[in-house]
């Protein structure tokens, strides 16, 4: 069983379902894989709230609250345990909320039967209608459902060991294979007219296979889609972090808002939140969303299924959208200079495992060094750092497999390995060649040309050209921080479920350059090689990397607010997410930084304006360390003035009343900054 922690259910509901003045209590509600009811129980309860809302002189009592359950809170669930908790739980709901508490043991007064389970024979006669213990995609007919005005709920994720009947539905609706999509398809179907609020898996929103962008097709294109929250970082939250809150947390997760037909009111854009951290301070200790991380996507640009924009706007806004997009079209990338170098490339091979089914015995591999990923250091690797093939087992149940492959007790008694379960192709073993690591290192994408023949293992990508100059241009782009900005945001994998960048990523990065370009490109890399060479713990030559950096930038035509982009992105937001609170991007802004920011502002504003008759004037105030709050005021007038300096004296008290508004509680542990 996945319990789904109380801050999503309660941040649904707040949204959906609020109490506060609300008075209608006739909201019929469904959790399609309700489990044990957290959200039905907690639904239930809501209503009550509003029936008290509308009749605060009244007493509840325990027909009324019988007639709220029975009308209007509906769950399906295959396990006819967790259905039985649901019901249970919905009583408990139901007596707490009885004045005075013994009113239950009245004997007129029963609890309502809940349950419907065809397979149970202890309650025949005794059903109920509002808990169907069912499989909801394949054995409900939404049409013998009473129709819902709300649904929300946690329904099962995953794309391994799929039932007959959810296969059968992505198979009919040429859906992707995963549990949570015929689960939200099949929503609407339950509630043609009222909203939809479900849980589904972040990758739902980056996996690029063509039978999930069939169903963002259909999410996106042929429903109203309102809001979707998209919370990977909860998978990051440590279990004893948030006072317990997300001990049962959860994969990368999503929430999505949408309903069939648009309401009257529609927008051009969807409301996108995606927090980058969680962290723990004197104010907070939760999940921390920034209201920059709140953003509104184009609508028209979500629809289009094979759009990288959800994971673009988890980490940058919509210029990073354009500067991605632009790009992504540039006409050459690192697939094409491969095929046209003729280069060969794949990534390498793996050790026995479990479920190994056709060892793959070779002696040619057997006699090569090998290296592993984390000797593999940016721009060049000496064969100092390669060790022997045997080092490509390493965790224990690897190492258990070769035991038994070769019938050995102990690992010093292991001969030469020669013996895989993948090998790849063998010539991308053969040097020179360039390794690319599929992991991130200090925000630091790598990649590194090794000059003799080695073998590696399948987290790197090998590329190998007798042509050493063409693999130096290919290190100089991979290792630039144009490359890390790149894939990390279109990356599918990194910042959702696994920190790594896939090979076919890897390919779609955008290669340009003019041949005096190529040239001192080289030159550089080999400056860099050089210096490793004559000195193997020097590992990064600081200078000429950055000599390398300025061509990349210059090739590529960036302008200076790209560069901000770029680096803005690395510094701050990747700095967020690997060091959360601690990050540089929370740490307090200094004065200097506060001018650097107005003298922006002036000048960009008076442009701006310069067409019109207005002018933007800055007065910059000197916070102090103490105040909680920067601050920088605008004025608009006739005359044009250079920026002001004044001290906060009298601001001080009022920056901390400000402060006390700026973080909003959106529910437990879940702050907005704003
Ligand atoms: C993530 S859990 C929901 C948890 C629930 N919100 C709670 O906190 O208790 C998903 C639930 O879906 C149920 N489930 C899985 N496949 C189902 C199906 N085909 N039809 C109905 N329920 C299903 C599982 O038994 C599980 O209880």
């Amino acid at each position: 069983q996945f319990y789904t922690p109380y801050t999503l259910v309660e941040l649904i509901l707040n949204d959906k379902l609020p109490i506060k003045d609300e008075t209608n209590h006739n909201v019929k509600i469904l959790d399609p894989a309700c489990g044990s009811g957290i959200f039905l129980v907690e639904s239930y309860k809501r209503l009550i709230r509003r029936w008290k809302n509308k009749n605060p002189k009244k007493i509840i009592t325990f027909k009324e609250l019988n007639d709220i359950l029975v009308a209007n809170i509906f769950g399906i669930e295959i396990d006819p345990l967790a259905i039985k908790v649901t019901a249970f739980s919905l009583y408990l709901a139901l007596v707490e909320h009885l004045n005075p508490k013994k009113l239950w043991i009245d004997k007129t007064n029963k609890f309502p039967y809940l349950i419907d389970n065809p397979k149970d024979a202890s309650i025949k006669g005794k059903e109920g209608k509002n808990l169907w213990c069912r499989d909801t995609i394949g054995e409900v007919n939404p049409d013998d459902f009473e129709k819902v005005n709300l649904v929300v709920g946690n329904p099962p994720f995953g794309t391994k060991k799929l039932s007959k009947s959810i296969m059968d539905y992505c198979v009919k609706y040429n859906f992707g294979k995963e549990m949570v999509l015929p689960f939200l398809h099949k929503s609407v179907d339950f509630c043609p007219d009222g909203n939809i609020a479900l849980i589904f898996n972040a990758k739902v929103l980056t996996n690029t296979e063509k039978p999930f962008q069939n169903f963002r097709k259909w999410l996106l294109n042929e429903n109203y889609v309102e809001k979707v929250y998209n919370l990977s970082i909860f998978r990051k939250i440590p279990k004893n972090f948030g006072g317990q809150l997300f001990t049962s947390a959860v994969g990368p997760i999503c929430i999505a808002y949408f309903q069939k037909n648009p309401p009257q009111k529609t927008s051009d854009t969807i409301e996108y939140w995606a927090p980058k951290t969680y962290v723990k301070s004197n104010l907070i200790d939760g999940v921390l969303i920034d209201s920059t991380d709140i953003k509104f996507l184009p609508r028209i640009e979500c629809q289009l299924p094979d759009t990288k924009i959800w994971k673009i706007a988890m980490w940058g806004n919509i210029a990073d959208f354009h500067l991605i997009s632009k790009l992504s079209k540039i006409h050459s990338n690192v697939k094409s200079f491969i095929k046209e170098r003729k280069m060969s490339f794949g990534v390498g091979l793996q050790p026995l495992n479990k479920s190994t089914i056709k060892p793959i015995v070779d002696n040619d591999i057997s006699n090569l060094k090998f290296i592993r990923p984390e000797r593999i250091s940016k721009y060049f690797t000496p064969d100092t750092s390669f060790s022997d093939i045997n080092s490509a087992i390493k965790d224990k149940e690897t190492i258990a497999e070769y035991l038994k492959y070769y019938k050995k007790n102990n690992i010093f008694d292991l001969p030469q390995i020669n013996v895989f379960r993948r090998l790849g192709k063998k010539e991308v073993y053969k040097g020179p060649m360039l390794l690319v690591k599929e992991g991130f290192k200090d925000n630091e994408f790598c990649a590194s040309l090794v000059n003799t023949s080695v073998a590696y293992n399948s987290t790197v990508l090998g590329i190998h050209s007798e042509q050493l100059e063409d693999l130096r241009i290919l290190s100089s782009m991979l290792n630039s921080k144009l490359a890390a900005y790149y894939l990390l945001m279109i990356s599918s994998s990194w910042g959702i479920e696994r920190e790594r960048i896939k090979p076919n990523e890897v390919y779609t990065l955008p290669l340009q350059f003019s041949e005096p370009d190529f040239k001192d490109l080289v030159s550089l890399h080999e400056q860099i090689e050089d210096t490793i060479n004559i000195n193997p713990l020097i590992i990064r030559d600081a200078n000429n990397e950055k000599n390398i950096e300025k061509i990349i930038l210059r090739s590529f035509h960036l302008s200076q607010r790209d560069i901000c982009l770029i680096e803005d992105f690395l510094c701050q937001s990747i700095d967020i997410f690997y060091k959360k609170e601690k990050s540089i991007a929370f740490h307090r802004v200094s004065a200097d930084e506060n001018m650097i920011y107005a003298k922006m502002l002036h000048q960009e504003l008076n442009d701006f304006y310069s067409e019109a008759n207005h002018k933007v004037n800055i007065t910059v105030y000197d916070v102090q360390r103490h105040d909680p709050l920067n601050l920088v005021v605008l004025h608009f007038c006739n005359t044009e003035k250079s920026i002001d300096v004044k001290p906060t004296n009298e601001l001080s008290s009022l920056l901390k009343e400000l402060d006390k508004y700026s973080i909003q509680e959106k529910g437990k542990n879940l702050y907005v900054q704003k």
